[in-house]
């Protein structure tokens, strides 16, 4: 059987390690954290494969046919350039990188050397993106308003913005791959605003990071969009993950990992096409006639990220995957271009 290893074994690593647990054709061979008793942790649970704290023992002695790289976004480079040099088809947790030299460095090598790798854009594989790439296909959408607003998570690198590379760059990133993703255009320019302040060391110890902030993105086909994003809230008073897809006579509401609806113009024309082309429960209005056409979330997107990315490393067809190490390596520049306005005050190219 192939042999499948995991470097990090913290949250998301858990996350993988649960889909793996399905997957009975491969053997859970390596588990390596810093932490080793992390590792351990996972090897009791997969009740196979040995712990390491160090890949490079790891990569010696089990020899893995594939990995997956769970480790924070200021611990890349080194892993991904001896994985590249060893010939190892890698899985790599978003944010590629926090620095766009080394991000685009790590996409050129892994080009040069036709390597299957891929990154952990996970929302790409959802359903409910049928529905939206149908309506984006068949309706000019001129702008797009999104946001995302949550609290801060538990993982103490994440409250500084040098170790996490603040909310946009290693969370809201899920939203800024899916609008290049859903739009099938690059974005060209981004001007962002940061607000801080409202969130205190006496409140969360060790936080030096944005509290919110909103970018103005113009795309090379002149579509705008902002995205307003905010770490801010408290007692779960969070706001549903949505991007707004407005038409001249239509709209596209998508919400993140659950659904997408469409409301289109009461005519009996547009209602008609729209419920042909987009499955779902469909509502018309009985007043204004307006047509809701609503897609639901009905897959385990993670599972299928991960077993795409495992399908195409033992078949060696990358094919099916949907989030490509280069692809999603723009994702990155795209954030970081957002990080760098911030910075500059003024708008920004994105530069790939
Ligand atoms: N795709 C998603 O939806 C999603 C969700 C959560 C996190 N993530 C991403 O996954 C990454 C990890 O996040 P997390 O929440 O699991 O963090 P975490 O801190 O819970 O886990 C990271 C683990 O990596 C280990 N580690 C660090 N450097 C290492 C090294 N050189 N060798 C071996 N182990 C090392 C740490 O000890 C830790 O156990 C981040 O980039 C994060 O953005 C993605």
């Amino acid at each position: 059987m192939k042999k499948l290893a995991l470097i990090g074994c913290g949250g998301i690593g858990a996350y993988h390690l649960d889909h793996f647990l399905q997957f009975k054709d491969l053997s859970l061979a390596g588990f390596c954290d810093v932490t080793v008793e992390r590792a351990e942790g996972f090897a009791k649970k997969a009740g196979q494969g040995r712990a390491f704290a160090d890949y490079l023992d790891m990569y010696d002695e089990v020899k893995p046919d594939m990995v997956f790289i769970c480790v924070p976004p200021t611990c890349h480079g080194n892993i991904e350039f001896e994985t590249i040099k060893r010939g190892i088809p890698f899985f790599v947790e978003k944010p590629v990188a926090l620095d766009a030299d080394l991000t685009r460095e790590m996409a050129a090598r892994v080009k040069e050397r036709g390597l299957i790798a891929a990154s952990g854009f996970q929302c790409r594989y959802d359903n409910i993106n049928d529905a939206a790439k149908t309506y984006i296909a068949g309706n000019t959408v001129l702008t797009v308003q999104a946001s995302r607003v949550g609290g801060i998570p538990e993982v103490p690198w994440w409250r500084n913005k040098f170790t996490s590379g603040g909310q946009l760059v290693e969370q809201t990133i899920h939203q800024m791959d899916m609008l290049r993703y859903l739009l099938g255009v690059e974005p060209d320019t981004v001007y962002s605003v940061a607000g801080r302040g409202w969130i205190g060391q006496k409140e969360c110890p060790g936080y030096f990071t944005d509290d919110l902030s909103t970018t103005l993105i113009t795309f090379k086909n002149s579509v705008t969009a902002t995205m307003m994003t905010g770490c801010y809230a408290k007692n779960g008073v969070a706001w549903e993950s949505k991007m707004s897809f407005g038409a001249r006579d239509s709209r596209m509401d998508y919400v993140l990992c659950d659904s997408v609806t469409v409301y289109t113009e009461g005519n009996k024309a547009a209602a008609g096409k729209s419920a042909s082309v987009i499955k779902g429960d469909g509502v018309q209005d009985k007043d204004s006639g307006e047509y809701t056409e609503i897609t639901r979330s009905d897959v385990d997107f993670g599972l299928l990220c991960d077993r795409t990315f495992v399908d195409a490393a033992l078949s060696g067809d990358a094919s099916k995957i949907r989030s490509p190490y280069e692809d999603a390596c723009k994702s990155v520049l795209f954030t970081l271009a957002c990080n760098r306005s911030m910075k500059s005050g003024c708008p920004e190219k994105v530069v790939y």
